[in-house]
């Protein structure tokens, strides 16, 4: 079973703020135990003032990047100078501050197209993860949409059935095609955190916690995981629906 945190802030400072906290405390735990620790960020809009502070990381209050790899959990079919692309938008506000090494980053090579980019990702995730049985992340970050999608998991998509592959392309219909890590490898991180803002998802956030569970039509439902935990990181808005709903559970 997993630990369940619902994070509920008024001010958006103090939301990042206790995200990049937690983010860093969890680096320091796993720094204790494994030399090299690993962060899959996330795509979308919601995290770029987390990359901002953890950009300014660095000293030994927070995190020490020289152990630290970078991933991202999913990535546009796009090339990376792409304004579409997660690792170009995390470029700006993280990477570019110079704290990080560039060997410790590893994007997806959304360019080389859905099925070609997510075999060469598989490909790298294996060797960093020495091949185990899916890749254990020490952290997950991940947003969700109004559809309850997260990462490039979207209703109905057989992404969501894949159970073998770590990584697997997704062919979109509207807006590019995608890569992202599948349900088995994101639950096996030790620790997830959604950060969701903006009462446009309010819906699908309560929709998660009460809808009967099925992730074919709510996908962020599948994210159970195994031995980790699972933070949810709202700002009032996004909890909104939810806050009503359990007040008359
Ligand atoms: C992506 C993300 C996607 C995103 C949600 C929320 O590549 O777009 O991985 O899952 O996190 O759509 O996006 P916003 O944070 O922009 O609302």
């Amino acid at each position: 079973m997993y630990g369940l945190e619902i994070k509920i802030f008024d001010s958006s400072d103090d939301l990042y703020n206790y995200t990049a906290g937690l983010l860093s405390r969890t680096i320091k735990d796993s720094s204790l135990y494994r030399k090299h620790s690993s962060i899959a960020l996330s795509g979308g809009t919601s995290p770029m003032r987390l990359y901002g502070i953890m950009g300014d990381f660095g000293g030994p209050d927070n995190i020490e990047w020289e152990n630290v790899h970078l991933f991202w959990g999913d990535e546009r079919c796009v090339p990376p100078d792409d304004k579409m692309s997660n690792y170009g938008s995390a470029i700006s506000s993280l990477i570019s501050k110079g704290n990080i090494p560039s060997d410790n980053i590893h994007r997806i090579r959304g360019e080389l197209g859905p099925e070609d980019g997510a075999r060469d990702y598989e490909m790298r995730l294996r060797e960093f993860f020495n091949d185990s049985l899916f890749p254990e992340f020490d952290v997950i970050l991940l947003g969700l949409g109004e559809d309850a999608h997260t990462a490039s998991l979207f209703p109905g998509s057989e992404a969501l059935r894949e159970d073998e592959h770590w990584v697997t392309g997704v062919r979109r219909d509207n807006g590019p095609d995608r890569i992202t890590l599948t349900i088995p490898s994101i639950n096996n991180a030790n620790t997830i955190i959604f950060i969701v803002t903006g009462i446009e998802k309010a819906e699908a956030v309560s929709d998660v916690f009460f809808k009967t569970p099925d992730p074919e039509i709510y996908p962020a439902q599948a994210i159970k995981p195994a031995k980790g935990n699972v933070y949810w990181v709202l700002d009032r808005d996004a909890a909104s629906v939810y806050l009503q709903r359990s007040s008359k559970a």
